[in-house]
C-alpha cells in the first residue's frame, strides 16, 4: 500500500492512492476522464485552452513541499487524485461513535448520507470554474489571469477528489452521480448547479475577487468540517483540498486589497477627501468604495445562504453518524456529544431578531456560520487598515447575517444590512444603496479592459506585493500564443 506521500505520476491519472493496484476504479476513472475533459474544453476558461500558463501542480502531499511551478497547457494539467497521510489509530471524534476506530469503507447505514455529501461537495467545485469561464477575457494583468487558472484547474482538481471517492466507494451509483457532475451547469434553467450562489453571474472581476473571498471561504469551512468525518478517505481528501483552498481566499482577499489600494491612492492624487462622492470617483477610472460595499454585501449574503437553515435536522444526523462535524471538532473542548447543549440561534419572530438557545445539535449549520463571519472579519479587517492607511474615514462592514436571505430564518424578512427589519416597501427602496445596481454593473464593465503587457496592471487595481513563486514583477505568466 502506498504510505500516502509519494505520488505516482506514471499514469494517465497522478495519484497516491495506488491507483495502478485497483483495477476497477482505475477503468471507472479512465472512462470518466474523456468526458471530463470535454466538459473542460466547453465550459473551462474561454479562448485560453491553448495559452502556456505559469501554474503550481501538486506532486506530493508532504506539508514541506507539495507544489511544483512550470508551463502547462490547461487542458494537459496532471490532474490527480492526492490524499493527505493517514493519522495512525485514528478515531472517531464526534457523534453516537465516538472512539471507535475510523472507517475506510463506507458504512452500509449511512451510505445515502455520505453520498449526498459528496455529491453537495462536488457538485460547487466545477460550478464555480463554469461561473468564471468568460473572466479571462478582461483580466486586468497577466499575474491576476494566472491566478484565475490556477484557481479553476484546482477546483477542477477538487472535481477529481469527489468524484474518486464516489466511483471507489458507492459503485454503479457513484459512476452514475460522477457523470451527473458532468452535466449540470451553472445557471442553465434545466440543469442548474445544486445550490444557489453557484447559479449566479460572476460577471467582472470585483465579483471574482469576492466570490474568492466569500463563496470559496464557506468551501473552506465545508470542507473543515468534512476533514473531521469518521470516514477516513474523506477526511484525507479534504485535509488536502483545505490546503489548496487556502490560496483561492489569498486571491480573493488579496485582489480587493489592491483594488482598495489603487482607489485610495487615485482620490489622494486627485485631491478628493470624501470617499462617497462617487461621481468624483468614478471619473477617475477606479472602483468607489460604496460600490465594494454593496458588492461585498450581495457576495457575503449569498453565501451566508449556502450553510443552509440555521436550524438542521440533516446537520444534525450527519453529526451524530460522525461523518460532518464542526469547525476544528478536535480542538472544541466538550463532549463531542452534545446531547443536552445548547447554542444561541438568531431568528425572526414577529418581526423581530431574537437570539434563542435552541439544540447544538440542531443548529450546527448556524455555529459553522458563525465560525466563517469570524475568519471572514479577518479580511474585513485588513481592508479597513488599507483605507485607514490612505487617511480615508470610509469602513466597510459585513451584513448582518439576515439580510438579503433567501434560505432560512431571515428568507421571510426584509432586513437592512445593519439589521433593522424593514416593511417591503422600506426594503424597496433601500435596495439600490445596498445592492449593486444596473449603473453599478455598466460602470465596473466599462473598466474591465484586458490588459495582457507583462508587468502592466489595468487602471483599477494595484500591483500585488509580490510575484508567484517570487518571480519578479514584468514575468509573463502566461503565454497567451502557447
Ligand atoms: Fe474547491
Ligand atoms: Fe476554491
Amino acid at each position: 500500500m502506498p504510505d500516502g506521500l509519494d505520488v505516482d505520476y506514471d499514469g494517465l491519472i497522478p495519484n497516491n492512492v495506488g491507483l495502478s493496484q485497483d483495477a476497477r476504479v482505475r477503468r471507472a476513472l479512465e472512462t470518466w476522464h474523456p468526458g471530463y475533459i470535454d466538459w473542460w474544453r466547453d465550459m473551462g476558461p474561454e479562448g485560453f485552452q491553448d495559452a502556456l500558463v505559469y501554474l503550481r501542480t501538486a506532486v506530493s502531499v508532504d506539508p514541506a513541499g507539495w507544489a511544483k511551478f512550470g508551463f502547462v497547457r490547461m487542458p494537459e494539467y496532471k490532474w490527480g487524485i492526492l490524499l493527505a497521510p493517514a493519522v495512525a489509530d485514528r478515531t472517531i471524534g464526534f457523534g453516537l461513535h465516538r472512539g471507535e476506530e475510523v472507517w475506510q469503507e463506507v458504512p452500509g447505514e449511512y451510505r445515502a448520507m455520505l453520498r449526498r455529501l459528496l455529491v453537495i461537495q462536488g457538485d460547487t467545485e466545477p460550478a464555480s470554474v463554469e461561473q468564471q469561464r468568460h473572466l479571462g477575457a478582461t483580466a486586468p494583468s497577466l499575474y491576476d489571469l494566472r491566478n484565475l487558472f490556477q484557481v479553476n484547474v484546482e477546483e477542477g482538481r477538487h472535481l477529481w477528489a469527489m468524484v474518486y471517492l464516489l466511483q471507489k466507494h458507492f459503485g454503479a451509483d457513484g459512476r452514475e452521480e460522477a457523470e451527473e457532475l458532468l452535466r449540470r451547469r451553472s445557471g442553465h434553467i434545466d440543469t442548474p448547479r445544486m445550490l444557489g450562489a453557484f447559479n449566479e453571474a460572476t460577471p467582472d472581476w470585483l465579483s471574482f475577487f469576492m466570490f474568492t473571498t466569500f463563496t470559496d471561504r464557506d468551501g473552506k469551512m465545508q470542507l473543515a468540517a468534512l476533514a473531521q468525518s469518521g470516514f477516513d478517505p474523506l477526511s484525507r481528501t479534504c485535509r488536502f483540498m483545505l490546503t489548496e483552498e487556502a490560496h483561492h481566499m489569498f486571491v480573493g482577499e488579496s485582489g480587493v486589497a489592491r483594488v482598495i489600494e489603487r482607489t485610495c491612492a487615485a482620490m489622494r492624487e486627485a485631491g478628493i477627501d470624501d470617499a462617497t462622492d462617487v461621481a468624483a470617483v468614478r471619473r477617475l477610472g477606479v472602483i468607489d468604495l460604496p460600490l465594494i460595499q454593496r458588492k461585498m454585501n450581495l457576495h457575503c449574503s449569498l453565501t451566508f445562504d449556502l450553510f443552509g437553515n440555521e436550524i438542521s435536522t440533516n446537520a444534525a444526523n450527519a453529526f451524530n453518524a460522525g461523518l460532518k462535524g464542526r469547525y476544528r471538532e478536535d480542538r472544541i473542548d466538550d463532549d463531542h456529544l452534545l446531547a443536552t447543549a445548547t447554542y444561541p440561534v438568531l431568528r425572526l419572530v414577529d418581526g423581530l431578531v431574537v437570539r434563542e438557545e435552541v439544540p447544538a445539535l440542531s443548529s450546527l449549520n448556524m455555529r459553522l456560520r458563525d465560525d466563517f463571519v469570524a475568519d471572514v472579519e479577518g479580511s474585513v479587517a485588513r481592508w479597513n487598515r488599507v483605507i485607514e492607511r490612505a487617511g480615508f474615514a470610509f469602513r466597510l462592514t459585513l451584513p448582518h447575517v439576515g439580510f438579503n436571505r433567501r434560505i432560512g430564518e431571515f428568507a421571510r424578512g426584509h432586513l437592512a444590512p445593519d439589521g433593522t427589519v424593514l416593511t417591503q416597501a422600506a426594503w424597496q427602496q433601500l435596495m439600490p444603496e445596498v445592492l449593486p445596481t444596473a449603473q453599478d454593473g455598466a460602470y465596473l464593465e466599462s473598466l474591465m479592459r484586458p490588459e495582457r503587457r507583462p508587468g502592466v496592471f489595468a487602471g483599477w487595481i494595484a500591483p500585488p506585493k509580490a510575484g508567484i513563486d517570487s518571480k519578479p514583477g514584468d514575468f509573463e505568466y502566461v503565454r497567451i500564443e502557447g
